[in-house]
């Protein structure tokens, strides 16, 4: 059985397909850059209409099948921006009515977990899933996809890229602050925020901000910033597995690149003595091979949805997605 995936919550527009041995036939995207500022909903959504022909055309060109060829269409149904997931949703349902097939809504957050299982042989792990739109600690727990931590405010990869873009670094701001944190040498005292097992991140990009403009070395600051938002993420994860007794800890989502953040975590697991994993980057990032495998894996276990279902959730939590296919 042939699924294919559209992934659009955010920046990225892309086209999965999988095949239900696990195999990824093709994962082809594209990412809409905004010329200046933050994200525009619907200018996101109008480059990802203009792209989606282009995308699938080249996904179904990788895979070497015709379009006739898939035998169920995925689509992420949230959580993300309105506009953008409307777009792909109604795409999804385009492709799904002309090929006659059917079709599954996928949570965002629970696909970047499921290829990690697909990519990794790990089973169980307690997940730190981390990017431009997302902050959360999650694990399998009584049949759910639970959330042990989130960010009460701004998603890490936010925080990172509002503050490149303050200090007038170019976008996305992660790996520019990465590159100038390896030359840090100084630690300035930022505010770590951990209130019980959720992360606030504004106070503490607020402050960097602050930091630089009142002319601290920007090294430094990036260093700092680092080290600061690392070390809570590396702190709530760490609680979790405590909490759950997990054997496994994955790394997934944009900021998943970030290599003072993969040894932070890694330490944290070695001490523990519990596998560690990171996705390859291009599973790390959003993509339709995400969405596509995890699509199968609930249709494969008795997923259906009908047209009426298929309207999107921008909202849609993890804990509330039944997961037949991980049992009890
Ligand atoms: P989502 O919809 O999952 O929130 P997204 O639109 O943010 O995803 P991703 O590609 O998953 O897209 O993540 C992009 C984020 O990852 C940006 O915030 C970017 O700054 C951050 N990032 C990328 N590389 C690095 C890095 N080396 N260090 C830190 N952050 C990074
Ligand atoms: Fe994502």
């Amino acid at each position: 059985m042939l699924c294919l995936g559209i992934e659009g919550t955010a920046h990225t527009f892309g086209i999965g397909i999988a095949d239900s041995k696990g195999k990824i036939l093709a994962n082809v995207s594209r990412v809409y850059v905004p010329e200046q500022g933050g994200i525009h909903p619907r200018e996101a959504a109008r480059f990802h209409a203009v792209n989606a022909r282009r995308v699938l055309d080249e996904a179904l060109n990788v895979a070497g099948i015709e379009l006739e060829d898939i035998d169920l269409v995925a689509f992420s149904q949230g959580p993300g921006l309105g506009p953008v997931l409307r777009t792909a949703a109604t795409a999804a349902r385009a492709l799904a009515a002309r090929l006659g097939i059917p079709i599954v809504g996928v949570n965002h957050c629970i696909a970047h977990i499921e290829i990690g299982r697909l990519t990794g042989r790990i089973h169980d792990p307690v997940t730190l899933y981390v990017s431009g739109g997302n902050t959360q600690i999650i694990a399998f727990d009584a049949g759910r996809y639970r959330i042990f931590g989130e960010t009460l405010d701004i998603p890490v990869g936010n925080c990172l890229d509002v503050f490149a873009r303050e200090a007038g670094l170019s976008h996305p701001g992660g790996p520019n602050v990465e590159r100038l944190a390896r030359r840090g040498r100084r630690y300035i005292q930022l505010p770590y925020a951990v209130k019980g097992m959720d992360m606030s991140f504004s106070g503490l990009m607020t402050e960097a901000v602050r930091r630089y403009r009142d002319g601290a070395h920007l090294p430094d600051v990036c260093f700092s910033l680092q080290e600061t938002a690392f070390a809570a993420l590396v702190e709530v994860t760490e609680r979790a597995l405590a909490h759950t007794e997990k054997k496994e800890v994955m790394l997934t989502g944009g900021v998943a690149s970030n290599m003072r953040l993969r040894t932070m975590l890694e330490l944290m697991a070695d001490e523990h003595r519990v596998k560690f994993f990171v996705p390859p980057s291009e599973f790390c990032r959003d993509c339709g091979a995400n969405i596509a495998w995890t699509g199968l894996l609930a249709y494969l276990h008795g997923v259906r949805q009908r047209l009426d279902d298929t309207e999107v959730r921008q909202r849609w939590r993890t804990d509330e997605v039944d997961v037949p296919w991980r049992g009890k």
